[in-house]
């Protein structure tokens, strides 16, 4: 471990706000992670990330290792160079990504061996591989390998992979060694069992990280039984050490997992919301494919920071969805990187107030009452 400092400013209940402090830059909790999954935030250029607020984002093992390769991008001076983001980088250890989009998995004890979603060429990856991928790339802060499971599953089948991700979360710390200015995160499994998950938190907390992951979540659980296993989990972690709850969420997720003292989140949602013709507003989720934006001159948000929430009609949004142009995705994916960033800045500025319950209450009931 490398100490990486993490900054609490204020608490509100279980809220907190401050910052994890890392060489490249501060990430300000709690934070939104943009998905720049193959070296790219999909349709956005890095420095307009930068813009929307973004402190860090992720890039994932299990794409890059097959394409363009993790030694090409060292060669190449590293992942931020490579994509020109100069803030923090955090990466996904490959596990996750091997069971959602490869064919073909092999797991034993030792790791996971796969074919290749692009070219269906074998490849392999285990604790130690991941954490050298990793470093590679140049990120600053590294996930251990683990082995998430889709819910629903049997209790046995989410048992066995919580205590393998334990083995693989020790030989991920060994191997991760103690370099400076760099963070290990470990991760909690133990699907939707409260034993398991409390169990999975104290044995990682043994082992010793720079801060803890909760993942298998949002895997095919309602929303409740995410929070409760959050409400199990969060206790057992040291305060003075971050919590990232893995591929979560819509916003309403974050309000809630907020409140319940998560740091750090990452997601696809509002990059491939945007993609699809969906925009986040604080009036709610709007579809710009539904017809009654056809003849609508009005923007996204009048009062939005952000030109493409504000300077473009919901019109102009719904004909470029309508027509397939590219315009489209890359206004849509920016408003709602956007948005997420302005939620994150808002849920900091509240938790420092202490009016967090309020930020929230009153953020929920302006999606609710929409805008017409
Ligand atoms: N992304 C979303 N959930 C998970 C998880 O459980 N593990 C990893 N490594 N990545 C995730």
């Amino acid at each position: 471990m490398s100490e990486i400092p993490f900054r609490i400013a204020a608490t509100d209940g279980a809220a907190r706000t401050g910052a994890l402090v890392f060489p490249r830059g501060e990430i300000r909790t709690p934070a939104f992670m943009p998905v720049g999954t193959a070296a790219t935030v999909k349709a956005m250029y890095a420095g307009q990330v930068r813009e929307t607020g973004a402190d860090v984002v992720l890039g994932n093992v299990y794409h890059l290792m097959l394409r363009p390769g993790a030694e090409r991008v060292a060669e190449l001076g590293g992942l931020h160079r490579f994509m020109n983001w100069p803030h923090p980088i955090l990466t996904d250890s490959g596990g996750f990504q091997v069971m959602s989009l490869s064919s073909l998995r092999k797991l034993d004890k030792d790791g996971v061996t796969f074919k290749s979603h692009i070219d269906g060429s074998t490849h392999r990856l285990t604790p130690e591989r991941s954490v050298e991928i990793q470093r590679l790339l140049g990120a600053d802060v590294t996930m251990q390998f683990d082995e998430c499971v889709r819910l629903p599953a049997p209790p046995a089948e989410v048992e066995r992979a919580m205590r393998l991700s334990l083995a693989w979360a020790e030989r991920s710390k060994a191997a991760f060694g103690t370099p400076q200015g760099r963070a290990l995160f470990g991760i909690v499994q133990g699907g939707d069992a409260p034993d398991l998950r409390k169990a999975s938190a104290r044995a990682l907390v043994d082992i010793g990280f720079d801060g803890y992951a909760i993942g298998g979540l949002a895997v095919g659980e309602p929303q409740h039984v995410m929070l409760a296993m959050l409400e199990e989990t969060t206790p057992e972690l040291p305060a003075g050490r971050p919590r990232y709850l893995m591929g979560v969420g819509s916003p309403d997720d974050l309000l809630k997992s907020v409140a319940r003292g998560v740091d750090m989140f990452d997601c696809v949602m509002p990059t491939r919301a945007g993609r699809h013709g969906q925009a986040f507003t604080r009036f709610g989720k709007l579809n710009l494919k539904n017809a009654r934006h056809a003849d609508d001159p009005r923007p996204l948000d009048p009062e939005s920071p952000c030109p493409a929430a504000r300077d473009y009609s919901r019109a102009y949004l719904h004909h470029l969805v309508k027509s397939g142009e590219i315009l489209g995705m890359m206004l849509l994916t920016w408003a709602n990187l956007d948005y997420y960033q302005r939620l994150m800045e808002g849920a900091r500025a509240a938790i420092a107030a202490g009016r967090f319950a309020d930020y929230a209450a009153e953020t929920t009931a302006g999606w609710e009452a929409g805008d017409r």
